[in-house]
């Protein structure tokens, strides 16, 4: 009877919050979302527009998605970004992703802050250009204390040099007698990745009906569910975002054990 009485306190609450609708479980909501966004050239392509068209429209859904994702309670999301491969793309791209990252962290800080949102970045940010590591840096630290949402930014980022950086510093560790060769065990290599002291993604979506994981979280998604969708990034929107979740809900996760009954 009292669990009753709690659950139903705990869903009016949302409501009178109206915080998250579409028929949204509250105690099944994802801890960490992964979201591999893709799609931006073709958006634009579609259109006739430049790729660099696809991207500005892109920046636009991930302040929707983060805003969702925080109302939705979700503690942690990651938003793939720029992965290490993508440095390879035409100088002009880079350099304009380079510059509308660097945009998107001026004109989020105070959204963030607003929000209690902690900004993270994993990856390769020391390849970053150095006017973006700066306002990154500010941005970081700006957000260094807020506890609601730990919003993570891949990028430079690629799964296989995050698990060989990883495999480098546990050897480092090792030769130095920190560690002996038996502790080397997965819940040890977890805390040698960019993402220790994180829980792993318990949903990992990805846009633009491409069905691969590019490098994403290689480590981390061992047992996370996975959603692909052919909504391109630019036109995914908070409905479809709600209707992921809704799916995600409904998933029955065994992580390889028999279910209870
Ligand atoms: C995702 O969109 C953004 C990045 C990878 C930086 P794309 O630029 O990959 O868009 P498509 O896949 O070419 O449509
Ligand atoms: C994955 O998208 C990387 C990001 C979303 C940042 P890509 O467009 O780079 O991946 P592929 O080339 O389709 O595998
Ligand atoms: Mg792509």
């Amino acid at each position: 009877m009292t669990c009753i009485k709690k659950k139903r306190k705990k869903s009016l609450n949302f409501k009178n919050e109206s915080k998250i609708s579409d028929g949204l479980d509250p105690d099944k909501i994802p801890t960490h979302v992964g979201i591999i966004m893709d799609g931006n050239g073709r958006w634009a392509k579609k259109r006739k527009l430049n790729r660099i068209n696809g991207h500005n429209r892109g920046a636009e859904t991930v302040r929707t998605v983060v805003r969702s994702a925080r109302e939705m309670g979700i503690s942690f999301l990651t938003l793939y970004a720029f992965s290490t491969e993508n440095w390879e793309r035409p100088k002009t791209e880079v350099m304009a992703l380079m510059k509308l990252l660097k945009r998107f962290l001026v004109e989020e800080q105070n959204e963030l802050l607003e929000n209690n949102i902690r900004l993270n970045a994993i990856g390769q940010t020391h390849r970053l250009p150095k006017d973006v590591t700066q306002v990154l840096d500010y941005a970081l630290e700006l957000t260094a204390k807020n506890s609601g949402m730990v919003l993570t930014l891949a990028l430079s980022y690629g799964g296989r040099s995050e698990i060989a950086m990883a495999a480098a510093k546990i050897a480092e560790d090792a030769v130095r007698h920190k560690i002996e060769l038996g502790e080397i065990t997965p819940e040890l290599l977890s805390k040698y990745l960019y993402t220790h002291g994180m829980p792993d993604p318990d949903l990992v979506i990805r846009t633009s009906g491409e069905m691969r994981i590019s490098n994403f979280l290689l480590w981390q998604i061992a047992y996370s569910e996975i959603y692909f969708t052919h909504t391109l990034w630019p036109d995914l929107d908070k409905a479809e975002f709600h209707a992921i979740i809704k799916d995600y809900q409904l998933r029955q996760r065994r992580f390889g054990k028999i279910p209870s009954e």
